[in-house]
């Protein structure tokens, strides 16, 4: 799926269980002592995606540790991105050279937990939410928006180290498989632009979202 959302030049990987063997480099299976065996085979599975879309840039196979934030240390010169949920991971990656940031995310289709939409959205954000789904009711529109600035967010922290909030995003979700997320970051804060464009991408049970940006603007098709 995810590689319908990525412009050429990123690499990407998939899975949709964790039945291929993945295994850790010690330094990524330390971090893994004591936790519950579904978060280290999510881990593993997510690890031997991104190694192969490291391998198809004709990058060698590295430990991936997280760093500040949480964020994953990809190899000098090498920008990438990772979600697991239920039923899928992904990992993406592309040159440094080429595309300045990558962002993706992947949920369960279907609507939000009770109570956690109204935590992160703004009111104009629920009304574009109510026109989308008058429109087209197949679609799980806030499950998209929830997504989309998770994928965003992946792509903003590793280049500011900034935290952000769901309310420090505002989402604009055109229905043809776009969107367009504006974040807010404190004043003055940085010279990251904050607007970033986003592809997502319905079905199988899931929503996906991609953030591609490239170095030079137009330059990935
Ligand atoms: C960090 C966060 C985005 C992860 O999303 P998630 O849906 O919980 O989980 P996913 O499985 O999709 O992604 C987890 C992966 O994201 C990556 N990740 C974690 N923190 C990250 C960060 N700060 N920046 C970039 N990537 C990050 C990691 O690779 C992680 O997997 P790993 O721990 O196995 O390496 C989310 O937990 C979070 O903190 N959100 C709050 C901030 C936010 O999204 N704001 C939105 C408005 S800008």
């Amino acid at each position: 799926m995810i590689e319908e959302l990525l412009p050429s030049g990123v690499t990407s990987s998939e899975a949709f269980d964790d039945a291929a063997p993945a295994p850790l480099f010690p330094a990524e299976a330390a971090l893994m002592v004591g936790r519950r065996e579904r978060r280290r085979r999510q881990f593993a599975t997510a690890r031997a995606c991104a190694r192969r879309a490291l391998a198809d840039l004709g990058r060698q196979p590295v430990a991936l540790l997280p760093g500040p934030g949480g964020a994953p240390q990809w190899p000098s010169g090498v920008v990438g991105s990772i979600t697991h949920c239920e039923g899928y991971r992904a990992a993406v990656a592309a040159p440094r050279a080429a595309v300045a940031a990558l962002g993706i995310d992947a949920e369960p289709a279907g609507p939000l937990p009770r109570g956690v939409l109204a935590l992160i959205t703004s009111p104009a954000e629920r009304a574009h939410l109510a026109d989308l789904a008058a429109a087209d009711n197949s679609v799980p529109w806030e499950r998209v928006l929830f997504s989309a600035k998770e994928a965003a967010y992946k792509a903003w922290y590793p280049a500011t180290g900034i935290w952000l909030g769901f309310r420090d995003a505002a989402l604009v979700l055109p229905p043809a498989g776009t969107f367009t997320a504006t974040l807010h970051p404190p004043a003055g804060a940085v010279s990251v632009d904050p607007v970033y464009g986003g592809r997502w991408l319905a079905g199988r049970g899931l929503v996906v979202t991609a953030v591609a940006r490239p170095v030079h603007a137009g330059a990935l098709a």
